[in-house]
């Protein structure tokens, strides 16, 4: 795919650097007093990204230029977020198929470059609605180092593991692995272990030959066969059985597997993700996980925060659900804060159902906070603000009071501060010693 690029040069060498997949090339284009030069000047490109703080006349006339001449091909506008505000509304005037505003759309811009340039989109004239979902929407250095991960572990054929809580996001990142890696034009297959009886697993995943066992009435290619090229995404893989465990360990060692019933040996050529929500060093202890199992499969490895954790990418999240649902609806400054003071428990999940439901329950234009489900606004009911006001009908313990607000202080101290817990403990005035000692008492997960 070629990308024609005009910009000034160091704005081109930065792009150049950032993408990393081999299908791209770069058409720089210099800057020129004149833009009408003859057409066939201009090379092919499929998408051309024109710089409006380089030189904002000769880009407009440009962009008028090559949407004449190259109608099949996709414009875009690119701006700095600081750029003058004639230059922001005349972007939305454009003759465009997109604009990118920078750094903010950086992250929206790679992302379109990858899915315009794997090979199994190259065919597609556009970027079609519904393909957002894999959209990794965040901007909280969790996210941005997910993002890094992503990049960094996406075209090596080593297996990964993927720690986190339901809700988070675990098969969104397996599914940006496989896309954004050179297996992106083979299959991505996924089995949930917890969803499947121990005895069928085996059989899903490595198929079986005609009569391997009562029932087995014709052969059954299994899903390593299936996915040969692409990724297997084991989901739920603290739920294993130990024979299957055995077969996986053995795959991953030799690459070869068998089928039930057969003793031929089989080649698939699968990159293995696999994900969790429970800690698998816990079941290692309990000897339910194999010690050698669990080394293959978390050569690379990957923790995806709570939600709770990155609770600064709970607007972006809301924002980009409403959008996801494509009816045209407005939500307030307020009812945004007060959906991100709550723990959200079921995380991205439970925060993009709620959303949805919002989205169709709400009357009017704009989605109040009493169109979310009655587990949320609950939760805003028992904040401590609440329990003082309700004082009369308290009958908890002073204990039990300052327990809940301090609990509570936590929780909103850890969504401010996410990760950084140096700068936490300096805000709060305690120690990290101190800080620690209290997230672990009320049990919150930082
Ligand atoms: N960063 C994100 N940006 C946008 N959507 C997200 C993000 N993370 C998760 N989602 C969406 O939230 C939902 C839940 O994500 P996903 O199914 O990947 O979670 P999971 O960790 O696999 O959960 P479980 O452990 O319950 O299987 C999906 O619809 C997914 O598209
Ligand atoms: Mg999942």
């Amino acid at each position: 795919m070629k990308i024609l690029i005009y910009a000034s040069k160091e704005k081109a060498d930065y792009f150049r650097q950032l993408v990393s997949s081999n299908n791209v090339e770069f058409l720089h284009l210099e800057k020129k007093e004149n833009i009408s030069v003859p057409s066939d000047i201009i090379p092919y490109f499929d998408l051309a990204l024109i710089s409006l703080s380089f030189d904002f006349d000769t880009s407009y006339a440009l962009i008028q230029k090559l949407r004449e001449e190259r109608s099949g091909s996709k414009v875009a506008a690119i701006a700095e977020r600081n750029a003058a505000d004639d230059i922001m509304s005349k972007l939305f005037e454009m003759d465009i198929d997109d604009y990118f505003i920078l750094p903010d759309d950086s992250k929206r811009l790679l992302w379109a470059i990858e899915k315009l340039s794997s090979p199994k989109n190259i065919e597609k004239q556009s970027i079609k609605k519904g393909e957002d979902r894999l959209v990794i929407i965040g901007e909280s250095p969790s996210v941005l180092n997910m993002m890094k991960f992503i990049k960094k572990t996406a075209p090596s054929d080593l297996p990964v593991l993927i720690e986190g809580d339901s809700g988070t996001g675990k098969e969104l990142i397996a599914n940006a692995l496989h896309v954004q890696s050179s297996r992106s034009s083979g299959p991505i297959i996924a089995i949930n272990c917890g969803a499947m009886p121990h005895d069928l697993l085996e059989n899903e995943l490595f198929g079986h030959e005609k009569g391997a066992f009562t029932g087995a009435a014709g052969k059954k290619r299994g899903l390593f066969e299936l996915a040969d090229n692409g990724t297997l995404f084991i989901d739920e893989i603290g739920e294993m059985d130990g024979a299957s465990q055995v077969k996986l360990l053995r795959v991953l060692e030799t690459g070869t597997f068998r089928r039930l019933g057969s003793t031929e040996e089989l080649h698939s050529d699968v990159r293995i993700i696999a994900a969790t929500n429970k800690v698998l060093e816990n079941e290692i202890t309990a000897g339910r996980f194999r010690t050698d199992l669990y080394y293959r499969l978390s050569v690379l490895r990957i923790a995806v925060p709570a939600l709770r954790e990155r609770a600064s990418d709970i607007p972006l999240l809301i924002n980009h659900f409403i959008n996801q649902s494509g009816i045209d609806k407005n939500i307030s400054t307020e009812t945004i804060e007060a959906l991100t003071a709550y723990s959200w428990p079921g995380n991205i999940r439970e925060l993009k159902n709620a959303v949805n439901s919002a989205v169709v329950m709400s009357e009017g234009q704009e989605i109040k906070i009493s169109d979310f489900p009655e587990a949320v606004r609950k939760k805003q009911q028992t904040s401590p603000v609440q329990i003082s006001q309700d004082d009369g009908d308290n009958t908890g313990t002073l204990k039990n009071f300052i327990e809940t607000a301090e609990k509570e202080f936590f929780i909103r101290a850890l969504n401010k501060f996410g990760e950084n817990k140096t700068e936490m403990a300096k805000a709060l005035n305690i120690s990290r010693d101190m800080l620690y000692r209290k997230l672990n008492k009320y049990g919150i997960s930082y």
